[in-house]
């Protein structure tokens, strides 16, 4: 989720910023700072040069750098935050990237999922790397084409046809001053149309300070942007329509996309977090390849036991990841909390793997837990969305979910992004130990390439949900249950209307009830039951339903989430929450969804801030 800016202005003109290309450039990124980032750039264009600056860090990093070597004067500029995928926080892999010659400068949003079968080709042809990551590739391609064509927008499309994944790209050439190109694929950019001047970023919050006229550019298109015209054709070269707007948002709204709140946004977010997660994770022949892991082969196939540590919502997407992995790998598997694993003499072995879950890769029980676990001998793999921080620095490997920045406080795409890496993770291990055939890995990452869909299917019909919240709104006690993969669902359920709307919930295992939770089960006490598909382990659903009728019989209101068509569920439901058909080990990524927008709508509705809930810290970086 990187922040990108461009500029073009014709000196002097109304909409040409006084302070030229670079001011333009450094004012954008300020707007675009909340989206989270460990790395800023700019480049400009300027006397028939490309120069750039770039630091690691914040933004005051690259302050400095530019009061000290301040960029040359210019009317073409554009700038970079960087979230880390592929690569560190580095000035190295900082952008912007350029091309041999430096005279091609490139910025990047996404992932190219084919960068290493690109980046090996350039190699072989004598090209030399500056940093790891992803965008250089594509910085050597552009000068390469455009040794070949001299023109920077069929440059970029003969490029953008040879990326796969997710991109949104803009590009300066030396030779073409006034000019910036631009190029997307799964991944947003949208123009602000000026008078003497025109802007591109990754949203509008990059350029609403200039103006609120915009052009959202669709699926596989190039832009070319100079002071006075805005051109877009298809990656085919074919003329093509941008979707012209008025933006009538205040800058805040801007920076959430429209959304009320960077929870909504988030929420909202959660199909690209799934499908970012699962770019670039097979190889040519479609088998599974985690390159970043960096533990051998050998040591995967001696693991063992598993065990998951991890704090929070990351403990239950652990929870979660225990039954799939189970299943597909006949591996134990154990999820500890992590500040409890610390102070206990946990049973592991160089034979242990070790699997740390964590968004920000700061949280301390986690980290002493991981510290716990190398002295007791055992490899640990960080799952983190936060690329170069403590948790995967001190681990032995890590697979980063790419669910870009969360900014708010409580935890939702990151949970998605967890549980999808920790698929990732378990699918690895069952084709690399043989428990799974390459077709039957293929199959479940069929499936799973299927979910974003789905989430965003499940987000489409929600409104449901937002009036019941409404409605429930000085409700002050919530039970939560589910089975097998729901009960961690019901627990992180429970834990998001804790955490946002300060009402005592409760998560349950729905076996659990008669051994004393149906206690507190009285007239008009709301339960929610998350219940497996019927099409699963058939004792699984008759049970779930079995407990629906039990709080029933005591005066429960009960709101249920089922899949569609499961219509077993209906007498013994007040609500009916519907979520698309999936395989049981997948629906947690589905029926946690209505739960989210659930506590997020009802924390609203009683004028809470979702984003900054009391109490809570983003990353508890003390023990
Ligand atoms: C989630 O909504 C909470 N904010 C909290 O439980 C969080 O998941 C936990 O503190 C772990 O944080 P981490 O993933 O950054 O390690």
């Amino acid at each position: 989720m990187c922040g990108i800016v461009g500029y073009v202005g014709r000196p002097g003109a109304p909409g040409a910023a006084a302070g030229g290309g670079a001011a333009v450039a450094l004012e954008g990124l300020r707007r675009l700072e909340y989206r989270g980032y460990d790395s800023a750039g700019i480049a400009v264009v300027s006397e028939g040069a490309v120069a750039v600056r770039k630091r690691a860090g914040k933004l005051a990093n690259l302050v400095e750098l530019l009061d000290a070597d301040p960029l040359p004067a210019a009317h073409t500029a554009i700038g970079h935050t960087r979230w880390a995928t592929h690569g560190g926080p580095t000035d190295a892999n900082a952008h912007p990237h350029v091309d041999g010659t430096g005279r091609v400068a490139v910025i990047h949003n996404g992932i190219v999922e084919n960068f290493a079968a690109l980046r090996a080709e350039l190699r072989e042809s004598g090209v030399e790397f500056t940093s790891e990551t992803d965008t250089e590739v594509v910085a050597h391609l552009l000068g390469a084409q455009l040794e070949r064509t001299g023109d920077l927008t069929e440059a970029m499309r003969a490029v953008c046809l040879r990326l796969e994944g997710a991109f949104t790209l803009l590009a300066v050439h030396a030779d073409a001053p006034g000019v910036i190109v631009g190029a997307r694929r799964n991944s947003p950019l949208v123009v602000g149309l000026g008078e003497g001047a025109n802007y591109l970023g990754s949203d509008v919050a990059a350029f609403i300070a200039h103006t609120r006229e915009a052009l959202e550019l669709g699926q596989d298109q190039v832009v070319t942007i100079t002071p006075d015209a805005v051109d877009v054709v298809g990656f085919d070269g074919a003329p093509a329509q941008g979707r012209r707007f008025h933006v009538d948002w205040d800058a805040s709204a801007a920076e959430k996309g429209g959304f009320p709140s960077f929870m909504a946004k988030e929420i909202h977010d959660q199909p690209q977090a799934i499908a970012d997660t699962l770019l670039g994770r097979t190889d040519a022949g479609g088998r599974l390849q985690l390159d970043e892991m960096k533990i051998s082969e050998a040591e995967l196939r001696a693991v063992d036991k598993i065990v998951v540590i991890a704090c929070g919502t990351a403990a239950y997407a652990g929870q979660v990841a225990k039954y799939a992995i189970e299943h597909w790998c006949r591996i134990p598997v154990e999820v500890e909390l992590a500040h409890e694993f610390r102070y206990r003499d946990p049973v592991v072995s160089e034979r242990t793997l070790v699997v740390a879950i964590s968004q920000s890769g700061e949280t301390m029980d986690t980290i002493m837990a991981v510290r716990h676990a190398r002295e007791q001998g055992a490899k640990v793999l960080a799952i983190c969305n936060t690329n170069g921080s403590t948790i995967p620095r001190e681990s032995d490997a890590a697979l980063y979910t790419h669910a870009g920045p969360e900014i708010a406080v409580a935890s939702t795409k990151a949970f998605l992004a967890q549980i999808t890496a920790c698929y990732l993770l378990g699918l690895y291990l069952a084709q690399l130990r043989g428990n799974k055939f390459a077709d039957e890995v293929a199959d479940v990452l069929a499936q799973l390439h299927e979910v974003p869909g789905q989430v965003r299917q499940v987000l489409d019909g929600l409104e449901q949900v937002r009036e019941i919240a409404r409605y429930m709104a000085d409700t002050r006690s919530v039970l939560f249950l589910g089975r097998h993969v729901g009960y961690p669902v019901a627990m992180e359920g429970a834990l998001k209307l804790k955490e946002l709307a300060y009402i005592h919930a409760e998560g349950f295992a729905a076996g659990e009830l008669k051994h004393g939770p149906i206690a507190l089960v009285e007239p008009g006490q709301p339960v929610f039951v998350v219940v497996p598909s019927p099409r699963g382990r058939d004792s699984l659903h008759s049970k779930v339903v079995s407990n629906i009728q039990e709080v029933r019989a005591r005066g429960a209101r009960t709101l249920v989430i089922a899949e569609q068509g499961d219509t077993e569920v209906e007498p013994y439901a007040d609500v009916v929450i519907r979520i698309p058909r999936t395989s049981t080990l997948l629906s947690p990524l589905l029926a946690v969804v209505p739960l989210q927008v659930f506590a997020c709508e009802l924390a609203t509705a009683k004028g809470l801030d979702v984003d900054q809930p009391r109490n809570l810290a983003k990353s508890v970086t003390v023990e």
